[in-house]
Order: structure tokens, then C-alpha cells, then sequence
């Protein structure tokens, strides 16, 4: 598990209330298992998510292929320029681990001149582990789950670099499961905004 110390200066350790800009490119970040598409769902409309896995069967009719990947993020991508070029909230719904890996997501956002955050579900690796084993398509071994791991420690620090705002951490299932997101207005406009979502928008 993560100390206070390892996450970046700015980042908020379990809020009730997480409020994002509006409109705002949101970056889910976690190991496989941690639970970002059940977060993505509960808490985003269906269109405000992009997933990685859901490009992945666009393009290859099965998530789990890992040889799309390259294809998926392409979409990925594309999706998210249209999206913040039109001002409108977008959910990034991949591990984001690597700080390479977001810094053409972030681009696009500057280019869009919408505000970036992210959301880290920092659950233990055991327990990733564990749900993974109970699913379709995540039957790796424990080692792709290190690596994962290692890598989201040490890019972590580089969110603030990188000035996403907020950075939210969320260290445990409870504070998972009892997270709220609330909007706030916008400058920019987007239709999405003003009130808070109180978690599942209708
Ligand atoms: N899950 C759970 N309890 C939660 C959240 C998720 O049991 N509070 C389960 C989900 O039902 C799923 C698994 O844990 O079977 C992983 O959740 P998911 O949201 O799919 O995790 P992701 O982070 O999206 O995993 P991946 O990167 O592999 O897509
Ligand atoms: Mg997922």
C-alpha cells in the first residue's frame, strides 16, 4: 500500500465530494481490477466514457485483445479530440498508469484549453488480483499486476508536474463506494454542467 507520501503534494486523499470543472477531460487511473469502469458507470453518463477496452472491441470484437490496443488508442484518441474540441465532458476509461501514455491525452485537452483531472483508485494489489481472477478476460498472472503497480508509483508524482487539477486519490473500497462527484459551473460552457451528479446521472 501507498503512503500519504507517494502521491503528489496536491492531490485529495478520499473527499466525499469530488468536484470537477465543467467540462473536464477525466483521467480514471488504476490497476486492472481497481474498479474504474464500475466507478465510470455509477458516476458518468454512458457517452461521457471513453474506454479503452470498449475501442478494443470496435475495432477487434473482443475487449481482452491486446494485440488492438494500438488501434483502440487511436480511437481512444480521436474520440476524446472530437469531444473536447466540443467542450464536452470526457471520461478516460483505461489504466492511464504511464505518464507517457497521458501526456497525448493531456495535449489534446490543452488544445481544447479544457482542464484536466484524475481520479486514482489506489486499491491493494491482492485485492485486483483477486476480482480479476473472478473475470472473463483478466486471466494474467500476478506478475502483469507489478508491473502495473510499479508503474503507477512511480509516474504518480507527475500528475501535479503535468497540472491536473484535481487529483483525487481514493485508497479503499469504502471510500470508493461513498464517493460523490459534483460539477462545477462552467466558463467554457457545456451543457453537462451545474448541478452536482450526486453519483448517478439519469
Ligand atoms: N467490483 C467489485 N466491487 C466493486 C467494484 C468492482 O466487486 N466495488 C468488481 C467488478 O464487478 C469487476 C471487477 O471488480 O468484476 C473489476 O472492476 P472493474 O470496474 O471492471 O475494474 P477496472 O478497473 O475497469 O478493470 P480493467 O482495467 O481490467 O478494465
Ligand atoms: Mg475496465
Amino acid at each position: 500500500m501507498a503512503s500519504w507520501h507517494d502521491y503528489p503534494a496536491t492531490a485529495q486523499l478520499n473527499p466525499d465530494v469530488i468536484t470537477l470543472p465543467s467540462p473536464c477531460l477525466v483521467l480514471l487511473i488504476g490497476l486492472s481490477g481497481a474498479g474504474k469502469s464500475t466507478f465510470a458507470a455509477r458516476h458518468f453518463r454512458a457517452t461521457e466514457v471513453v474506454s479503452s477496452d470498449t475501442c478494443r472491441a470496435l475495432v477487434r470484437d473482443d475487449e481482452a485483445d491486446q494485440r488492438a490496443t494500438t488501434d483502440a488508442f487511436e480511437v481512444v484518441h480521436l474520440l476524446t479530440k472530437l469531444r473536447l474540441r466540443a467542450h464536452r465532458t470526457t471520461v478516460i476509461d483505461a489504466t492511464n498508469l504511464k505518464r507517457a501514455d497521458r501526456a497525448h491525452l493531456l495535449k489534446l485537452a490543452q488544445s481544447a484549453a479544457v482542464p484536466a483531472a484524475a481520479i486514482v483508485l489506489d486499491l491493494p494489489r491482492a485485492l485486483c488480483h483477486e476480482r480479476n481472477q473472478r473475470r472473463q478476460g483478466r486471466d494474467f498472472g500476478p506478475d502483469v499486476l507489478e508491473a502495473q503497480e510499479a508503474r503507477l508509483r512511480s509516474d504518480l508524482r507527475s500528475l501535479s508536474e503535468d497540472g491536473l487539477e484535481p487529483i483525487v486519490i481514493l485508497d479503499s473500497v469504502a471510500a470508493i463506494d461513498s464517493s460523490r462527484v459534483g460539477r462545477a459551473t462552467s466558463s467554457i460552457g457545456d451543457a453537462s454542467s451545474g448541478s452536482p451528479s450526486e453519483s448517478r446521472p439519469t
